[in-house]
């Protein structure tokens, strides 16, 4: 748990991105931040998104239990923190009542503090079978997405056609754009949908989906005009942005910050931190290249000790050296403030550490991030070596308490990316964060 005064050291509007490629553990700090703040609103993405939190629970065998969001902003695990599902998020109502259904389950009753944008798109049945077809058709390309039918939706978002969720409001207008949105996408991609179930669906969580759905820029504009303490809840990662990332290898929405201010609808001037998570080492699932990656057995040792597997799809994650390159260039466009370098206790028992630095092509060094993958796929990385530290460090609260050599590991990392880090994750729960 937070021991410091997040906001005089933040300010009142936090915006909490991913710096790599996703699951960099945006959740767990989203979650000790959460705390200080009033309100926790997610911007962009869907339900590809799974942001891990483990809180203590003495019932449990270990201690602690553990919440997967899709969804859900994870700060809602604080009963007075208020969860906005902001209008750039593809919204799939399904999920996103499994996850209120799960947190009451477990004790925690969101009634009356979750509100939705009115100007968020939903998400269908129908958008996961396209993105499956998509994937299928794209054979040997396929870009391993999580099927949740995230591009498919944003298409229908970019394309106008798509259908956001005040139109349910009107059920009629709802019902025969989405039978003429079901009747185009059957006949394009040749498969059948019943849309009559999706439309009975809709009828029935009517009652419970209307007192949720809120103008939440105007709400979170006012509440911040109040004085409320606001975080911004960024989802998946810099490098999958669809402009930024590395394309076509990427999700269908900005992770970066303008996703965050287009999906809120909170204005820039209004932003008092901009806080990226990294990953100590680097990991990413699905296809698309990856310069550091380590498809050998260092690679295979830090996804057995990291738990690398993918807490949406349960797909091993590939894994490789902490990428300096790739990160500066994230945490520039970002504008990051401050960094959350997470999960260096992974990193507590291998005798070297290695982080690129830079990037060679045709003999050549790269200045910028290159924008083509298979620039990317075929570059080579030089790597500087560090010393490991070889000691459990799950129990430092304080980066300066770390061992030494883990200390200049920080520090390295600090200066390459030329950005404070402000955080660093020595374990999986609330309390296991080293600050500075
Ligand atoms: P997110 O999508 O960015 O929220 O990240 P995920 O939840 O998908 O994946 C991050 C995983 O790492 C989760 O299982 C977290 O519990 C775990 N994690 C986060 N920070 C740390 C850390 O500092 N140390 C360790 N060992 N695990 C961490
Ligand atoms: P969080 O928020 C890791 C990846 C997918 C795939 C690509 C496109 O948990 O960090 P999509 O389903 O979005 O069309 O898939 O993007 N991807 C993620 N990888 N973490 C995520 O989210 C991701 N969201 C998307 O694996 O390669
Ligand atoms: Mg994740």
């Amino acid at each position: 748990m937070a021991t410091r005064d997040l906001i005089q050291k933040f300010g009142n509007v936090s915006v909490i991105l991913g710096g790599q490629w996703g699951d960099e553990g945006k959740g767990k700090l989203i979650d000790i931040m959460a705390e200080q703040y009033d309100i926790v609103a997610r911007a962009t993405g869907g339900a590809n998104a799974g942001h891990t939190v483990y809180v203590p629970d003495p019932v449990n065998e270990n201690g602690k239990k553990k919440f997967i969001f899709h969804l859900m902003p994870s700060g809602v695990l604080y009963p007075n923190v208020i969860g906005v599902i902001g209008n750039g998020v593809v919204l799939h109502i399904p999920t996103l009542f499994e996850e209120i259904e799960f947190l009451k389950t477990s004790g925690v009753d969101i009634s009356g503090r979750l509100f939705i944008s009115d100007r968020a798109h939903l998400l269908f049945e129908y958008h996961k079978i396209v993105d499956g077809i998509q994937e299928e058709r794209k054979g040997k390309n396929m870009v391993g997405t999580t099927r949740r039918g995230i591009g498919p939706a944003y298409a229908e978002k970019i394309g106008r056609t798509g259908i956001r969720v005040h139109e349910l409001l009107d059920f009629e207008r709802f019902e025969n754009k989405l039978r003429q949105n079901v009747a185009n996408l059957a006949k394009a991609y040749d498969f059948e949908f019943d849309a009559q179930q999706e439309i009975d669906y809709y009828r029935k969580m009517l009652p419970e989906i209307k007192p949720l759905i809120t103008d939440t820029s105007y709400y979170l504009n006012k509440a911040i005009k109040d004085g409320k303490k606001v975080l911004i809840e960024g989802a998946n990662g810099t490098l999958l942005d669809v402009d930024h990332g590395t394309f076509p290898f990427v999700t269908s929405s900005n992770a970066s910050i303008g996703g965050a201010i287009a999906g809120s609808g909170v204005a820039p001037n209004k932003i008092t931190a901009i806080i990226g998570i990294m990953k100590a080492y680097c990991t990413r699932v699905g296809a698309g290249p990856f310069p550091t990656e380590q498809d050998n057995e260092i690679g295979e040792k830090i996804r057995q000790t990291g738990g690398e597997f993918g807490s949406t799809t349960g797909r091993p994650r590939r894994c490789g050296w902490f990428d300096a390159v790739a990160s500066k260039y994230s945490a520039q466009l970002n504008g990051m403030t401050s960094i959350n370098l997470t999960k260096l206790d992974i990193l507590d028992n291998l005798d070297v550490i290695k982080i690129g630095v830079a990037y060679e092509y045709n003999g050549k060094t790269l200045q910028s991030f290159p924008a083509d993958a298979e620039v990317l796929e075929n570059l080579e990385v030089k790597y500087i070596e560090m010393p490991g530290w070889k000691q459990d460090i799950s129990g430092a609260r304080k980066i300066a308490d770390l061992p030494e050599n883990a200390r200049k590991y920080v520090q390295k990392i600090e200066e390459l990316l030329e950005c404070p880090v402000d955080f660093v994750g020595v374990g999986v729960s609330r309390d296991q964060m080293a600050e500075k």
